[in-house]
């Protein structure tokens, strides 16, 4: 029997925080999902998740609770896990940065790389934002600021080893080059290089001596391991990597795929794979980095109190329904927002009305017309043959997707099958065939083909709602387990005939959505009337009014921003547009922005490029596509010459134009 082929995935390991949200969950949702699908396609599946324990951040808040960091962190690592349990996250390890296991792992990596001249020791001189635990040089801060999360920066001077990351640069760039699925998406491969790489790299500062809470480098106990260099080590550590028993990493490593937030691919793919070369070891297949759950425009995050509480929506919607919700709502890779109405929607529309009613339309027939017993079918019409071919080709198209990890549009593919079943229950009209005996025959094959498509609707919903096919296949009579394979979809028509069907609860009841949302929604306070404000007072007196003269304060009032284009294509139907996408820095959503620039610049030509923005422009649809904003360009009267306004050489992501 030929070896069964390994598949390697992890999340990133998480902050211990004691409220993670629904943002949080996101990640771990989807790196489960595609634990459960490769392992419906037979794969030998390793998945590991776990918790990044050490650092100034977790030493500070252990001090102001008058607990030891360890007993802080013990704490809110089994919370954690249960929330894990709460969402069918099913990982196969968990790793803490605190475990033994991983401490020494550190250290000999550590210790291998300074004995081989690639650590150093020398002198830290610059500033530490503690709660992104980063170090940044003078030029990198944002207004005296930390440029990723805008919160202050601490000047540090200290003794440090050092990595020598720069000799690694070059050596980077081209293996980035020559392997184009390394980083995905394909837009963050451009950011990394055009913002990261090419510019240069700095020896990276490895260690700390003013921070006790971190693993201790063990020939020189005075410095702790920085933290980015213990916490990437956890996906090696908790294989056994560097220890006695390393048969986990042999048989596992590389990891098939890092999944992680967009703001953390950045250490994933320079950092780490720098790590793993100077060791001598191969590089993960592949690292993707998905994009963040907003809520009002702004990432969730505690700090910004916008977070929503995994453990509340699950609690009053089920595990399963929030799963779906996270994986339909937005494509991997993409922002997205949270509401609670769009929830609401997408659990009446695709999961009550659609499935549930399916579901439950089938089995109340079979049980009318045949007394609970799936019939044999007798012969397939043309409309039959329609929907048996789309259900045999749709666990093909479902895997299509899983494969880059679009597990949106795979769940668009089952649901394109399950709108046709629901369509031929209209078309076939049961109730009409059931009056008639040359009808009775026909309805026999009617409910075969239904209750065998709900079974291939069951196998495949499996990756993403765990809990929802054993309910489903209740219904249908199924308990051979053959029945519930991926293979068993191979070809239409092994559901026995005379499975008894048993008819249970709705799978997903209906919800009242504005009577569900005025229950959950906060009742919003009134607010004061605003204040009238004196008109400002013209400072120049020699510039008449009108003429198209305004005010500087009429001025500050437009926001320009530097913005970095990450992807571009061209707007089906229009030979002007320019549908982009643009970062505006690390801690905000990306936008969408139409442009009518495409005659004068083809899509390639501008991804990478700093563009000057107006950030708060009204959003507006063009084409069917919300635009949030618009990009500057230079234009003669006649519109025959175009250039976009660019922005000299060095400025971050999201810098102010004034
Ligand atoms: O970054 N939407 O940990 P973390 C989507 N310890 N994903 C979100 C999100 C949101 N609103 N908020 C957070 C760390 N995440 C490090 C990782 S790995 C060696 C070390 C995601 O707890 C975030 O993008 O801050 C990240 O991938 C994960 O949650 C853990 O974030």
């Amino acid at each position: 029997m030929p070896d069964q082929k390994t598949f390697y995935l992890t999340t990133p390991i998480y902050y211990p925080s004691d409220n993670l949200h629904i943002g949080h969950a996101y990640c771990s949702v989807a790196a489960d999902t595609v634990a459960r699908f490769k392992k419906q396609e037979g794969y030998d599946v390793y998945f590991v998740t776990g918790t990044d324990e050490h650092g100034q951040k977790i030493e500070r808040k252990a001090k102001d609770k008058g607990v030891t960091p360890q007993a802080y962190v013990d704490e809110i690592v089994a919370g954690i896990k249960k929330l894990w349990q709460l969402m069918d996250v099913d990982y196969d390890d968990f790793i803490r940065t605190t475990d033994e296991r991983h401490v020494r792992c550190v250290q000999g990596i550590f210790r291998k790389l300074f004995e081989q001249g690639d650590i150093y020791k020398d002198h830290y001189e610059g500033w530490y934002c503690t709660p992104c635990e980063s170090f940044f040089t003078e030029l990198q801060l944002k207004d005296g600021r930390c440029p990723d999360c805008g919160r202050p920066v601490e000047k540090t001077r200290e003794e440090a080893y050092f990595f020598k990351l720069g000799k690694y640069q070059q050596w980077l760039i081209d293996y980035i080059e020559q392997n184009p699925d390394f980083i995905q998406p394909a837009s963050r491969k451009n950011e990394m290089l055009n913002n990261f790489l090419r510019p240069g790299l700095n020896d990276l500062c490895v260690s700390r001596t003013s921070i006790k809470w971190g693993i201790p480098v063990d020939f020189d106990a005075a410095h702790t391991v920085y933290v980015w260099l213990d916490a990437l080590t956890n996906y090696i550590s908790v294989l056994g990597y560097g220890s006695s028993d390393d048969s986990l990493y042999r048989k596992y490593w590389p990891a098939d795929v890092h999944l992680v937030g967009k703001e953390i691919i950045r250490f994933h793919t320079i950092i780490w794979p720098i790590i793993l070369h100077a060791l001598g070891e191969p590089l993960p297949k592949q690292v993707f980095g998905h994009g963040w759950l907003v809520l009002d425009g702004m990432k969730m995050s505690k700090s910004l109190g916008n977070v929503v509480d995994p453990v509340a929506l699950a609690g009053r919607y089920g595990s399963d329904a929030i799963r779906y919700f996270l994986m339909r709502e937005m494509p991997f890779g993409s922002d997205g927002q949270f509401s609670y109405e769009a929830l609401l929607k997408r659990l009446n529309a695709d999961l009550a009305n659609d499935l549930g009613n399916l579901v439950s339309r089938t089995v109340a027939m079979v049980e009318k017309y045949f007394g609970g017993d799936v019939p044999a079918p007798e012969s397939y019409t043309d409309v039959d043959a329609a929907l048996i071919s789309l259900a045999e080709a749709t666990p093909a198209k479902v895997r299509a997707q899983m494969d880059e990890l679009q597990f949106s549009s795979a769940l668009s593919e089952i649901w394109a099958l399950i709108g046709e079943c629901n369509r031929y229950i209209d078309v076939t009209a049961p109730w009409v065939l059931c009056k008639s005996e040359e009808g009775a025959h026909r309805l026999k094959t009617v409910m075969y083909v239904l209750c065998e498509c709900i079974r291939y609707v069951g196998v495949l919903i499996a990756p993403t709602m765990p809990q929802t096919p054993a309910l489903l296949f209740g219904q249908l009579g199924l308990t051979d387990a053959a029945m519930m394979t991926l293979d068993s979809l191979a070809q239409f028509g092994r559901l026995p005939a005379g499975t008894h069907v048993c008819k249970g609860d709705a799978l997903f009841p209906r919800i009242d959505i504005a009577k569900e949302l005025a229950d959950i929604l906060p009742t919003p306070k009134a607010e004061p009337a605003p204040q009238a404000k004196p008109a400002p007072k013209a400072e120049v007196k020699d510039v008449p009014a009108g003429d198209g003269v305004i005010s500087i304060d009429d001025f500050f009032k437009v926001q320009l921003r530097v913005a970095r284009v990450l992807t571009a294509e061209k707007v089906e139907g229009s030979d002007k547009l320019l549908k982009l996408t643009l970062r505006l820095g690390a801690d905000e959503p990306e936008r969408t922005v139409v442009s009518g620039i495409a005659k004068f610049y083809t899509p390639e030509s501008v991804v990478g490029r700093q563009v000057a923005l107006v950030a708060n422009l009204k959003p507006a649809k063009l084409r069917g596509i919300l635009s949030q904003g618009m990009i500057l360009c230079a234009s003669d009267a006649a519109d025959s010459k175009l250039t976009l306004v660019s922005v000299g050489e060095g400025m971050e992501d999201g810098a102010t134009i004034r």
